[in-house]
């Protein structure tokens, strides 16, 4: 039996594989990250703002928890539907309890950007991963904007953001290409004093600017840049949230890889700044069609119809990786199944998400019988065929993406794998394991050994 390396494993467990061609139309959730900005939004705007197709995960939860903590108003008419009545820019009330953005580095980073202009104290903690993820990069430069913020050591969670300072805006160029630091200053930008500038080394999701503009507040934006100043008012708006291209990703490459599957996912958000995996994939000889391409709520989305290919490995382009960066773990699994060698370079951030994922996919996917060479920022992978080693736990170190992207890899195993501490899953993709046996994956839930 291989030991487990993860801490604080739940022994919720998965048995996956060897499955079953993909066939059929699904639908997956709703986006986690515009799921996340709209509770955000509509809490500070002025009026009540209906979202519907959010995402009912524990990370977007756990936000709308924060709110009603701050007492937003926040009503759930039906299941993947919010109502939230607005209290405006500065009509959040303090809470002396802590405010837990559970396992959601989103939750936590833009936060912080809203919570450093306010008038009252707060304190944000995060589960056992988020407690472990660096805070540096939005503390550094919302302090520089004037706010003050502590963390504990290492610049790690949890954040107490000191309320009652006046923000003053900033032209801060962002060392790494982050949506969520990018985020968090436009979002302190909202409480600050004259202009606030964001510039990024390389673009990254736009949603924040995109729903700012929806609420109404002015704001310039083009790839790699955004500009807003302080002072204005958010009005409520709808906002209907597109299928999360993150989650629909599991499936393509599961279509892809299983030989004889056909595969169909609806309404999927094809946001440029999210779809570099199709691109990739592509590269690599993948078969997907975008169908009926179409604006919702003012994002593009399609439906994608998906047949297996047989791939081959690339060098993945370095200027893809931001488009792609929630991706690489499904990745991994078509680069597993190619024919040769994939490289991936200039993707380091991946060391600091919800596990460090070059080390948890290279671990896992060796342990199935996979030469990966793993470096500093990527690794390099030799397609080949998966084994399931005999009494084998594959780690899933309590990352949602690693699980998921596992259970495909487990498709074309020669045996059952057990993956272990999948009850994070549920903060991204509810329901992934009915789904994926519904489109033919042979995936149950069981315990860990
Ligand atoms: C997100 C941005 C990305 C991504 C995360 C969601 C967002 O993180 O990995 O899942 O909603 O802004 P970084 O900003 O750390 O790249």
């Amino acid at each position: 039996m291989t030991p487990r390396t993860d801490a604080g494993s739940t022994g919720a467990a998965w048995i996956a594989g060897p499955g079953q061609p993909l066939r059929g139309t699904i639908c997956v959730p709703g986006d986690k990250s515009i799921s996340h900005r709209a509770v955000m939004l509509g809490a500070l705007a002025e009026g009540v703002t209906r979202v519907r197709g959010f995402l009912e995960g524990d990370d977007t939860r756990a936000t709308a928890r924060v709110f009603d903590q701050l007492g937003v108003r926040i009503e759930t008419p039906t299941a993947s539907e919010r109502v939230i009545h607005g209290v405006g820019l500065h009509g959040l009330r303090g809470s002396n309890a802590s405010l837990d953005c559970g396992n959601a580095g989103t939750g936590m980073r833009l936060l912080a950007g809203a919570l450093a202009g306010q008038r009252f104290d707060a304190t944000l903690i995060g589960d056992v991963s988020l407690s472990q993820r660096p805070m540096g990069r939005v503390i550094k430069p919302l302090n520089a904007m004037g706010a003050r913020i502590d963390a504990a050591a290492g610049g790690l969670p949890p954040l107490r953001i000191n309320g009652g300072q006046r923000l003053q805006g900033i032209d801060y160029a962002l060392p790494v290409a982050s949506a969520q630091v990018k985020s968090a200053v436009l979002l302190a930008g909202l409480y600050a004093r004259g202009e606030t500038v964001v510039r990024e080394p390389h673009p990254t999701r736009d949603y924040t600017e995109r729903m700012l503009s929806a609420f109404g507040w002015p704001i310039t934006f083009a790839p790699g840049q955004a500009r807003l100043s302080g002072g204005h008012a958010l009005r409520a708006t709808g906002v209907e949230v597109p299928a999360d291209f993150s989650s629909a990703a599991f499936f393509i490459v599961a279509a892809t890889v299983v030989p004889g599957s056909e595969l169909r996912i609806q309404a999927v958000g094809m946001n440029p700044r999210r779809t570099g995996l199709l691109h990739a994939l592509r590269a690599m000889g993948a078969d997907i069609v975008e169908l009926d391409p179409r604006e919702q709520g003012g994002e593009p989305v399609a439906d994608l119809h998906v047949r297996h290919a047989t791939l081959r490995g690339i060098d993945v382009p370095v200027a893809l990786v931001p488009d792609m960066i929630d991706e690489f773990p499904a990745l991994f699994v078509a680069a597993a199944c190619a024919k040769g060698r994939t490289l991936i370079r200039g993707a380091a951030e991946l060391r600091v998400k919800e596990s460090d994922r070059l080390a948890t996919m290279s671990g896992a996917l060796r342990l199935l019988g996979i030469a990966i060479e793993e470096t500093a920022d990527g690794a390099s992978i030799q397609g080949g065929h998966l084994r399931a080693a005999p009494a084998a736990i594959l780690a899933s170190h309590g990352d949602h993406r690693i699980a998921m992207s596992l259970a495909i890899a487990a498709q074309l195993a020669d045996g059952e794998v057990t993956i272990d501490d999948v009850a994070n899953v549920a903060t991204s993709f509810p329901g992934f394991v009915a789904l994926a046996a519904r489109a033919g994956m042979a995936l149950r839930e069981g315990n860990s050994r």
